[in-house]
């Protein structure tokens, strides 16, 4: 099991993405014999072969429990060390859905950072396609390479390290799309612009609306068109019960007991209680954060028997997915 490929059971040499809440993911790769260990216990990886992606894992010693699931570059984001700041998912879907990604493509990529973005290139253009993926910062670029052969994906990112505001990309004309992640990247659209195909698109991710002033005239000296500046802004609502006085609108009509209320099914019934829009788990505590939220159990120290994960789509109030403020700029050559 890896990020591209999938299975239903774990067996020796899976990857396995041990699940505590939506925040605190642990990254293993089975091996009989090795043992986890974190605040809810010791998790034994032989306790886990055979078992359906999806299971609860107990502890041997202590009381906790964990999901087993299985790899995916939007837990990945999650789950990854940090090294550098990261691109999250709403950011990622609209970076991949604007260069207009698919399988087969070429993406060039600066800088790899923690390799947050790179993870969900590599699958998008998977099988035959190829990331070539530039970092200046020898450490980074190493772990980032380690990262990519943990999950298998080795064969589709080429890392490679190197300073391309001062050396450029040296490639003509093999990139469907590249992506910019760096602190000038109006420096580097020459070569960007060198190094891609008749019709190839050009994302660039920035904090700062100066940095994007910068890179529009950049892309436009070099003769790119249909230039495009985005900010997404992620609005996450909470849905779930809650008690409210009951309002009176006027003449209204008294409802009777045992009425279902307004046709619509929302909005205050007849007793006050707010209309019930899902039905969460009792021992539920919804945590989510801008990547997606979900429905978890808040303690991790039950003793049910084994079941398997189900994840309940919420929506929160929150802030921006970023933690840069992003700004892209998308363009054609
Ligand atoms: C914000 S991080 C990229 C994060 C990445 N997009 C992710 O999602 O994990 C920016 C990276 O660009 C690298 N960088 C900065 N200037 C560079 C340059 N001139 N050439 C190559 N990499 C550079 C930094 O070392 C850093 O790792």
């Amino acid at each position: 099991m890896s990020i591209l490929a999938y299975e239903q059971t774990i067996q020796e040499g899976s990857s396995v993405y041990l699940y505590e809440n939506y925040e605190t993911i642990h990254p293993i790769i089975i091996r009989k014999g090795s043992i986890f260990q974190c605040r809810f216990g010791a998790f034994h990886h032989a306790d886990l072969i055979g078992l359906r992606y999806g299971s609860k894992i107990f502890a041997r010693t202590g009381m906790g429990w964990m999901y087993c699931l299985a790899p995916t570059a939007e837990l990945w984001t999650i789950a990854l060390t940090h090294r550098t700041q990261i691109l999250y998912a709403v950011d990622i879907s609209i970076v991949c859905m604007y260069l207009e990604l698919k399988p087969g493509c070429v993406v060039l990529e600066s800088g790899t950072g923690s390799g947050s973005l790179s993870t969900s290139i590599a699958r998008t253009v998977a099988p035959n396609g190829h990331l070539y993926t530039f970092e200046f910062h020898e450490l980074r670029a190493k772990q980032a390479q380690e990262d990519f052969k943990a999950n298998k994906l080795q064969e589709l990112i080429t890392v490679t390290h190197r300073d391309v505001c001062k050396l450029g990309f040296g490639m003509s004309h093999v990139a469907d799309a590249i992506f910019l992640d760096l602190p000038s990247p109006w420096v580097v659209v020459p070569s960007a612009s060198e190094a891609l195909k008749p019709n190839g698109m050009l994302c660039s991710f920035s904090p700062c609306i100066e940095q994007v002033q910068k890179t529009c005239e950049a892309l436009r000296e070099a003769g790119f068109a249909e230039l495009q500046t985005l900010e997404c802004l992620l609005r996450i609502h909470d849905v779930k019960p809650t008690q409210v006085e009951h309002m009176s609108f006027g003449d209204e009509e008294p409802l009777e007991a045992g009425s279902s209320g307004p046709a619509s099914g929302a909005g205050p019934t007849p007793s006050g209680a707010h209309t019930q829009t899902h039905d969460s788990d009792q021992d539920g505590q919804c945590m989510e954060d801008a990547s997606g939220p979900t429905s978890i159990p808040a303690e991790n120290c039950e003793t049910d028997p084994p079941s398997e994960i189900q994840h309940e789509l919420l929506i929160e109030p929150g802030e921006s997915s970023s933690e840069q403020g992003p700004s892209g700029t998308g363009a054609v050559p």
